[in-house]
């Protein structure tokens, strides 16, 4: 049995963009759990979903045989240019980032820090995971995951102390990292989250090239857009939502219609300030706390 644990975020934000007349045609980057897909199939728009992951394929297929005009394929979004639907165009674009309520709650990839798994947190089926980069990384690659990724001030100290530890034993588990995380001396920054929080985020960030990918992916995003399509983005964290905030204003349509990147096509802002889940949302689904919502016009 299938089983879908994900929330869709910001649902009702990212509608409220769509006019309720037209049937649109919208590629959705990251089906997840296929929330924001059910969404848009419900209000009878046609969806091309793609995401890596295998259980949001299991839901595609369900899916599908309800809505033929869904259809789902398993890549990774950074190369959306290789699908075979790349003569296509969209009308609305969306990414939701990160990983889904249904990888947080699975032990095989070990993204939560409540669960004793083993060290790994690779949702994207790549090769590199958070076992390789705690006890094969260099001391400098280790200091920069932590200081780029994971925004740690002591980086360096931890870098050491984590050498230090591997060389007594190797370090498998969350549990065991934790721990080490605990006695590193480091400070970690906010009284408010975990203190691992900083840490995994590095490691997730790292094992999954997560900006690598939308950097990537958003190189090519505007080949797939029909004029005055929509690209939206939710963002998880800082360093997500600088990129996306960069990539609208480096290719903003300026006043006298030309556009920032000299190129013949750009983007209205529609989100000056990104849009965040109402209280009464976050009340419901703590998760989606740190959402943040960003919109952008193409035109060409
Ligand atoms: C936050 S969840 C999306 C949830 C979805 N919007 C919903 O409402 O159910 C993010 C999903 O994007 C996928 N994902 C993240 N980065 C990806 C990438 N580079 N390529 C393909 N899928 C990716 C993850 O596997 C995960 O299933």
């Amino acid at each position: 049995m299938i089983i879908n644990q994900h929330i869709p975020i910001m649902s009702n934000e990212i509608l409220s963009f769509i006019d309720k007349e037209k049937k649109l045609s919208i590629l959705d980057c990251t089906f997840g759990g296929g929330g924001h897909s059910m969404k848009f199939l419900e209000t009878g728009h046609s969806v091309t979903a793609i995401d890596m992951d295998d259980y949001s394929q299991s839901i595609a297929n369900k899916i599908k045989q309800d809505f033929p005009n869904f259809s789902f394929y398993k890549i990774n979004f950074k190369d959306i240019d290789t699908l075979q639907i790349k003569l296509k165009k969209f009308s609305f674009i969306i990414l939701d980032l990160g990983y889904s309520s249904n990888q947080l709650e699975d032990n095989e990839i070990g993204l939560s820090f409540k669960i004793n798994s083993n060290l790994n947190m690779n949702y994207l089926g790549g090769n590199i995971t958070a076992y390789k980069i705690i006890n094969k990384y260099s001391k400098d690659d280790l200091e920069r995951v932590f200081h780029t990724y994971g925004e740690i001030n002591q980086s360096t100290k931890l870098a050491k102390y984590i050498i230090e530890q591997r060389s007594i034993r190797e370090i498998k588990t969350n549990f065991e990292l934790i721990e080490i995380l605990k006695n590193s001396g480091v400070n970690f920054r906010s009284k408010k989250i975990h203190f691992a929080t900083q840490a995994f985020q590095a490691l997730r960030i790292e094992a999954n090239k997560e900006l690598e990918n939308l950097l990537t992916f958003l190189k090519k995003v505007h080949n797939l857009m029909e004029n005055k399509a929509f690209l939206a983005v939710i963002s998880f964290h800082s360093l997500e939502d600088r990129i996306v905030k960069n990539y609208f204003k480096s290719n903003k349509i300026k006043k006298n219609n030309s556009f920032q990147n000299s190129k013949n096509w750009g983007f209205e802002n529609l989100t000056k300030k990104p849009i965040t889940p109402s209280n009464s949302e976050i009340n419901k689904n703590k998760r989606s706390r740190s959402a943040k919502l960003r919109v952008g016009r193409f035109i060409n």
